[in-house]
């Protein structure tokens, strides 16, 4: 018998020659080093132990949430105005200020909470991340695709999160968990009509809307401040489907949100949506039946018109899943100047999560990776070393003095455009408060009226078939807060799980409820 495999390359074969990372070349990548062939393996064998042992760390930990996702690149085209009204009279921010101006972005797609292998059919909000690379530096825009969201308080997001995710005994999916979570957390309401209709399976990335959901603000060139919510639509226009559409999807295609994607970008059929904004004087609206800055209520567009900023526009997929999908990092405050944040309560606590769990899931160094640098702005900074550190002098000046101030080199602070004391001034005891206007159940009932027939018919089928699997004080309390978001909800979930008005009129309101007179005046009716 021959060796094959140290006979070396073909006479002819151009291609390049294996090496291994400190450039040595491989001249047997079949066999170990062994002593004789049927010998024990030898230790020093570097070349074998450096390919199984980087293979052994080929996976970081996936994200805890929206660990399914797809990037794409392309650009963001500002109209510079709406009407004749420039945009520079609401926010200083350089990208929208002339018509035409384009900035860089990377955007990613994303399920929330099945793993890095999910189905993509599945019932879910979607994520909607987009990275600006401005010449002022990055601006993450880390939005969704229903508008709101389960809760407005971001010290329950692990307890909304486990919920939603497979048991930790288990790890099977229960929808009694889900409900049981959700029937102690009114706030969820909202959330909940939009993610079981059918808008809470999108047919595919591409046909779906996006939303900046948390609140944030505008500054202009005075230091004047609005609070603005943002909205992508989708030019393609916007379709769901059903739970039996997407049973037949993912019977063949665990990922086909992300091949519609990649195949529309391939020939050429470039995705887009526009950016609008809403805007409000920033304070607190005491005229408002509720809190601008509550992440689970949008804001009335007879009100609020929104108006028309920008296009975003996908052209090119990734070069490499894992560097640019697996390792893309987003937060929420990542701001550029022009654009600030509000006191929006789960706005605060996501600004902290993002980069704390990129810094352990993806390493320190993280925005050293080049999806993530702020490529379009100068970076200047003292940071210094830790693990991978690849830019060890990233500034110019003196490379000695990494500290500041400093009178012999170094870097300085950049003058602030305008006056650091921006927006109202907010006074209050130290406290642990919900905000006053919960009003969990108004607009909640709202959607449900707008929504067509079909839309209704398969909400109600949906809600029917899950809260049923939960326990019973569960789907009481289930039918209770949706008889006060819309009679007729509460009478169909109610019929479909056998529970009426009156077998749920001894429930008191939750521990800390507020109700509006509206609520209670149908809780009176429900005996
Ligand atoms: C991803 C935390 C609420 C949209 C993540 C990640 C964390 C997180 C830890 C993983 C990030 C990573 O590993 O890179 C939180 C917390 C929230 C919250 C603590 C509430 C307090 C929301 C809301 C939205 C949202 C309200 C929608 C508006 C996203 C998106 C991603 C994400 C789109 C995926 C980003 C990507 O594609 O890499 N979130 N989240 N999150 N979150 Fe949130």
């Amino acid at each position: 018998m021959t060796d094959v495999a140290s006979q070396g390359p073909t006479p002819g074969d151009d291609r390049p020659v294996l090496t291994n990372r400190q450039g040595h070349k491989v001249y047997d990548n079949q066999n170990q080093r062994t002593v004789g062939a049927r010998g024990p393996a030898t230790l020093e064998n570097y070349q074998f132990l450096e390919k199984i042992s980087h293979f052994d760390r080929e996976r970081i930990p996936e994200r805890v949430v929206h660990a399914r996702g797809v990037t794409a690149y392309g650009y963001f085209e500002s109209y510079g105005q709406w009407g004749n009204e420039p945009i520079g009279r609401y926010t200083r921010a350089k990208l929208f200020q002339e018509r035409g101006k384009r900035t860089d972005v990377a955007v990613r797609f994303s399920t929330v909470i099945g793993g890095r292998d999910s189905s993509e059919a599945a019932r879910d909000p979607r994520g909607f991340a987009v990275k600006f690379y401005t010449e002022d530096g990055n601006w993450d825009l880390v939005g969704n695709n229903l508008g709101v969201f389960f809760i407005r308080d971001a010290i329950k997001f692990p307890d909304v999160i486990h919920a939603l995710k497979p048991d930790p005994v288990s790890h099977e999916q229960k929808p009694a968990r889900i409900f049981d979570f959700m029937s102690q957390t009114p706030e969820s309401m909202h959330m909940l009509v939009n993610l079981f209709s059918p808008r809470g399976i999108p047919a595919d990335y591409r046909h779906m809307q996006g939303f900046g959901v948390n609140t944030y603000k505008w500054v202009n060139s005075e230091g004047k401040t609005v609070l603005v919510k943002y909205h992508w639509m989708p030019r393609q226009g916007v379709r769901s489907m059903t739970e039996e559409d997407a049973a037949a999807v993912q019977a063949q295609d665990l990922g086909h949100a992300t091949k519609d994607l990649y195949e529309a970008i391939r020939r050429g059929d470039h995705p887009e949506w526009e950016l609008l904004v809403q805007m409000m004087d920033d304070h607190e609206h005491p005229e408002l039946d509720f809190d601008p800055l509550d992440d689970t209520k949008t804001w009335p567009e007879q009100d609020f018109p929104p108006k028309r900023v920008g296009r975003l526009v996908l052209d090119r997929t990734v070069g490499n899943y894992f560097a640019e999908n697996e390792q893309v990092a987003f937060g929420t405050g990542v701001l550029v100047d022009g654009l600030d944040f509000s006191d929006d309560k789960m706005l605060v606590g996501r600004t902290f999560s993002y980069s704390d769990t990129q810094r352990y899931r993806v390493g320190p160094n993280y925005l050293q990776l080049p999806v993530n640098r702020a490529k379009n702005a100068t970076v200047h900074t003292n940071q210094r070393d830790g693990l991978m550190t690849y830019e060890q002098d990233p500034h110019g000046g003196d490379p000695e003095v990494n500290y500041e101030p400093s009178i012999t080199g170094g870097l300085h602070e950049a003058q602030y455009p305008t006056s650091d004391d921006e927006g109202p001034e907010i006074r209050g005891r130290v406290t642990r408060k919900r905000i006053p206007r919960t009003n969990d159940y108004l607009q909640a009932g709202q959607r449900y009226r707008l929504m067509e027939d079909w839309e209704r018919d398969d909400l109600v089928k949906n809600f029917v078939t899950l809260i049923s699997q939960a326990d019973r004080a569960v789907q009481e309390r289930m039918v209770w807060h949706f008889l006060l978001v819309e009679n007729d909800l509460g009478l169909r979930v109610g019929e479909g799980l056998g529970i009426g008005p009156r077998d749920v009129a001894h429930l008191e309101p939750l521990a800390g409820q507020s109700l509006t007179d509206e609520d209670r005046e149908r809780l009176a009716n429900l005996g």
